[in-house]
This record gives structure tokens, C-alpha cells and sequence, in this order.
């Protein structure tokens, strides 16, 4: 599966808007964990790492960044400032967040628990991964 941009619901209201999330529904996978990320300094960068079974939304709830997806031959970058879109990541690959604007906030939506084994954070391990 590729990385995409999932649309989510959005109710419009002059009292202000709703977007919302349901498990296989809007997103392809069982949701095992929700964590975000914020008071990011300026010019910082997150992730750097892939995961060998994690799928995931993410979301920027609020202001905005990127996410720079690598897939070991092509790199790709979404940028992420709607409160109702979400990135959808498979398993497998490269991810960096960056540009994080002031007051950023960023939803991670996760299908599973943490798991440190999970993680591959070298990226010449990360391209063996990918092409063994
Ligand atoms: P990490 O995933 O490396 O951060 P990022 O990808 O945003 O740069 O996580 C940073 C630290 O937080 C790491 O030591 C593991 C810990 N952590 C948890 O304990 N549980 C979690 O659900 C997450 C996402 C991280």
C-alpha cells in the first residue's frame, strides 16, 4: 500500500466545526494507540525512524508541517495543515516531520502499542529492510 491523504468527515457549523474518525471505516487498520506531538521548537525535526508493522494517520489538529515519506528509492513530502485530512502511512517506511509551524499540533493515530522492536532507526538498516 502507498502513503495517502484520507479526507476525513467534516460537519460544517456556524458554531464551529466536527471531523471524526471510525476504525476500519476511515481508516484502514484497528486503532491500539493515539499520541501526539507539540511545543515542537522551531526548526526541529521528529520521526527519522520507520516502522516494520505500524500503520498510521497523522494529523495536524492544529497550524501545520511536513512529513517527508522515503520508501527507500523515492521520497515524498506531504504537507499537513487541514484539521480534516490525515496522512496515512503503511508499514515500511522512512518518515521525518518538519516544518513544524508556532502551536503546532500533530495527532499521531496508531495501530498499535508502542513497541521499541518495532522501530528501525538506522537508515542503512531501513534500506536492507526494504530491499533485502
Ligand atoms: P519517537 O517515536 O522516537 O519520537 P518521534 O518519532 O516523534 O521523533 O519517541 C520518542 C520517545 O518517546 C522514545 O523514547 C519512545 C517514547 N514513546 C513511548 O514511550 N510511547 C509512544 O507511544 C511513543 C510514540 C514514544
Amino acid at each position: 500500500m502507498q502513503p495517502r491523504i484520507i479526507q476525513l468527515p467534516k460537519f460544517e457549523d456556524p458554531r464551529g466545526n466536527l471531523s471524526f474518525i471510525e476504525e476500519e471505516k476511515h481508516i484502514p487498520f484497528t486503532i491500539e494507540r493515539v499520541y501526539w506531538i507539540y511545543d515542537v521548537p522551531g526548526g526541529q525535526v521528529r520521526g527519522g525512524h520507520a516502522f516494520k508493522i505500524q500503520q498510521e494517520l497523522i494529523i495536524a489538529l492544529s497550524g501545520s508541517f511536513d512529513v517527508e515519506v522515503d520508501d527507500g528509492s523515492e521520497k515524498q513530502v506531504f504537507s499537513l495543515n487541514r484539521s480534516y485530512y490525515g496522512l496515512y502511512l503503511p508499514p515500511g517506511l522512512w518518515r521525518r516531520m518538519q516544518n513544524f509551524s508556532t502551536n503546532s499540533l500533530a495527532l499521531v493515530i496508531s495501530s498499535t502499542s508502542f513497541s521499541e522492536q518495532d522501530y528501525i532507526r538506522d537508515y542503512q538498516e531501513f534500506l536492507k529492510f526494504r530491499k533485502p
